[in-house]
């Protein structure tokens, strides 16, 4: 039976709606933030100002998902793979820095996956996946909970990188500390500045005994990044040429992906990919009512991913008021993993 409850609660720019999909499975949470027409508004203004824009967060329709899903696979991808070796190597020794009888949060939680090991290994009391994808959420709690029948399964809808604000669920949950778990270094898809934004909004949500587990891309030589971007099977190009096509579901227009070009641009000076549609001849798109033209060569930029050094990252850690902050690394320094509790805030 489903059942649907709203109720406006704790956000000015946003409400809560309580869903269950079926009796007796997880509940899932509803924290809408953002109306369909602020996302079209916000997507549009990108597409119109002079430098053109498209927020990475439209990547990820189901094909956007499976694409995603194909370059964690790649060869030249290496963030994935080098992240699940270093979780396997030293997860005892992470999990022993973890809180016991804990809530383990999953941001961005995906299919679950990868949370799926940590919950045979720590002292899980709950487990509440959060994503923006309510079908996919719903699928991943009702898997989890048949897996870990122990454990007590919800879910949150939300965009986060709009606003990361779990206090109204996280309260029914005051005798748990939480584990904020936010792998895969989607924090450098943020620029810096929303960066620090979201990892203090984390650290807010830590509690006294609460934990943040985060994986991280490293700054490393051009050649590895540019090919991780820009992958020899045109994965990742496909997997950027389809934002078009999100576009054009989103705002009713008529871009063509194959008149734009996958670009992957490695700016050293701000430590990051960038990533870009080029436009192979000149292209003309009805926005809205408003003619916009993109010359041969015009750009659009669809996504930035930062690359941090470890000591930068832990300033930002130390900056957005973590503490006890620990590292594990692979071998080469490819990508760090950190726990970190709250610390002192810093302005
Ligand atoms: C989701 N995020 C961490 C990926 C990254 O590496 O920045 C997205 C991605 N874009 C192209 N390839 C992968």
């Amino acid at each position: 039976m489903a059942t649907s409850i709203s109720f406006d609660q704790h956000h000015p720019r946003g409400s809560w709606r309580r869903f269950e999909a079926l009796q007796d499975a997880p509940l899932i949470e509803i924290a809408t933030l953002e109306s369909a027409q602020q996302r079209q508004a916000g997507l549009l203004a990108g597409l119109l100002q002079p430098a053109a824009a498209i927020d990475p967060k439209f990547f990820y329709d189901a094909q956007g998902c499976a694409l995603y899903g194909a370059i964690c696979q790649l060869q030249e991808y290496y963030p994935t793979r080098t992240e699940a070796a270093i979780f396997e190597r030293y997860r005892d020794q992470i999990a022993a820095q973890l809180p016991g009888r804990c809530l383990w949060v999953d941001l961005g939680c995906g299919d679950g996956a990868k949370s799926w090991p940590w919950l045979e290994t720590v002292d899980a009391a709950g487990y509440m996946g959060v994503d923006i994808a309510q079908d996919w959420l719903a699928h991943t709690l009702q898997v989890g909970a048949e897996r870990f029948p122990a454990i007590a399964f919800s879910g949150v809808v939300t965009d986060f990188s709009q606003t990361l604000l779990l206090q109204p669920v996280l309260s029914g949950w005051l005798e748990q500390p939480p584990v904020l778990f936010y792998p895969g270094s989607s924090i450098g898809n943020f620029a810096p500045a929303q960066a620090l934004a979201l990892l203090r909004a984390m650290r807010q949500h830590l509690g006294p005994h609460g934990r943040l587990l985060i994986g991280v891309d490293a700054l490393k030589d051009e050649a590895t990044l540019r090919a991780a971007y820009d992958d020899a099977l045109g994965v990742t190009a496909a997997f950027n040429r389809n934002v078009l096509r999100v576009v054009n579901r989103e705002l009713g227009c008529h871009f063509e992906p194959t008149d734009f070009s996958h670009r992957a641009h490695f700016n050293a000076k701000a430590s990051r990919i960038e990533m870009r549609l080029v436009a192979r001849r000149p292209v003309t798109v009805q926005l809205a009512g408003t003619m916009r033209h993109f010359a041969k060569g015009d750009a659009i930029v669809t996504e930035h991913c930062y690359k941090f050094t470890p000591e930068r990252f832990e300033t930002l850690l130390t900056v957005a008021g973590f503490g006890e902050i620990q590292r594990w690394s692979d071998d080469r320094g490819h990508y760090s993993v950190f726990v970190a509790a709250t610390g002192r805030a810093q302005t």
